[in-house]
């Protein structure tokens, strides 16, 4: 079936807008009981796996990035995540008793692909998070979660990460309940944040005409810094990458506590540092990061809640104030305003955003 930009200019307009709707699909799929209980296949059981390797290339990899700071923080069990392309050369030891985890949109990119095949026969289980469920990655796993998102055209992946990431959260509170880490009301807690996603998201995406004002203003950088803390900083990587590939506007993604030890000396006037930081336990670290931007005469873009942006005071460029969401389910969110960005930037710098120059929508060469 022909899947048609349904009134959008761009497929990737109308994959960012699905978002609210696709989530909730994974979320039904996903949990039961209205929300208030997990709902996995029985092989799901992470008893006696006492390390995950989590593989994926682009966007994916940023998914699983995320995922470990979930599953070390909530279950306590330790990741190693890596991109496809150097896991499979390096020839890593990998441990009969931990599972290794392959996430992947087309489910056909090469070097994961090529990657799964090493770990084959190496680990206890093959797992993977894929889009296309009859893909080769989805087939030559011991386990095949699909990520629900629904057919995604446009090259700049943005529906099949935010439910990546979904599916990596289910996982990692069904770790920490089989490992004795979350009791239940921490659980519902956590059930509760997945399940308020669609409805913030709609409050994001409420946004996009004040973030197309910012990105006309974007659009004149060669240069921009992205920023984030803790799971947010995979996050920023995101930001920048989504941004580069669709604006062909030099971007990069830092750690914020990085920003001293290097990228600072880029710091003037001309680059914009979009600063995603919703208030939480560590946002003054932030703050100060924002203060030594400024004090370069350095742009800051602050994408954070309206106690963040309160706090954060004045100086700051621009801001943009999300909605309050729980820190667990932050990232996820804060997807949405990276991708409207990078869209509106790509608009106001008139370039091809569902085609982008060079690239290719799944990379089945090595
Ligand atoms: C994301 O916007 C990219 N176009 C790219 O990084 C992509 O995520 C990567 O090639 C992985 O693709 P996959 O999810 O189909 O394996």
């Amino acid at each position: 079936t022909q899947v048609e930009k349904a009134g959008y200019k761009h497929f990737m307009a109308k994959e960012i807008a699905e978002q609210p709707g696709v989530l909730a699909d994974a979320l039904r799929h996903y949990l039961k009981d209205s929300g208030t209980a997990l709902s996995l296949p029985e092989e799901v059981d992470f008893t006696g796996v006492d390390r995950l390797t989590l593989v994926a290339c682009g966007t994916a990899s940023y998914a699983c990035l995320v995922a470990k700071y979930w599953f070390e923080r909530i279950a306590g069990l330790p990741v190693d995540v890596d991109i496809a392309s150097e896991f499979r050369y390096r020839e890593p030891p990998l441990s009969p008793t931990s599972w290794a985890l392959f996430v992947s949109q087309s489910g056909e990119t090469a070097d994961t692909l090529a990657a799964l095949r090493y770990a084959q026969e190496k680990v206890a289980k093959i797992v993977s998070v894929v889009n296309v469920p009859t893909s080769s990655i989805a087939r030559e796993s011991d386990l095949a979660l699909p990520s629900l998102a629904g057919v995604e055209i446009g090259v700049a992946s943005t529906k099949a990460f935010t439910c990546q990431l979904t599916v990596l959260a289910v996982l990692a509170l069904k770790a920490a309940v089989d490992r004795g880490r979350l009791n239940p009301e921490a659980l519902a807690g956590h059930l509760a944040a997945l399940s308020a996603l669609p409805g913030l998201m709609n409050h994001a995406l409420g946004l996009e005409d004040r973030i197309a004002t910012i990105a006309a203003q974007l659009a004149e950088a060669q240069d921009v810094l992205f920023l984030g803390r803790g799971a947010m900083f995979p996050l920023a990587l995101e930001g920048a990458l989504k941004l580069k590939e669709i604006s062909y506007i030099h971007a990069e993604g830092y750690a914020s506590g990085e920003l001293k030890h290097g990228p600072i000396a880029l710091i003037d006037s001309h680059v914009p540092v979009v600063v995603m930081a919703p208030r939480d336990a560590l946002f003054d670290k932030t703050v100060s990061n924002m203060q030594e931007v400024m004090a370069r005469g350095g742009k800051v873009l602050l994408l954070s809640d309206g106690a963040g942006v309160a706090e954060a005071g004045a100086g700051i460029w621009q801001s943009l104030t999300m909605p309050m969401v729980d820190p667990f389910t932050a990232p996820i969110l804060y997807a949405l305003p990276a991708q409207l960005l990078a869209y509106h930037t790509a608009i106001a710098k008139g370039t091809d955003v569902d085609q982008p120059r060079n690239l290719a929508k799944s990379v089945t060469v090595e």
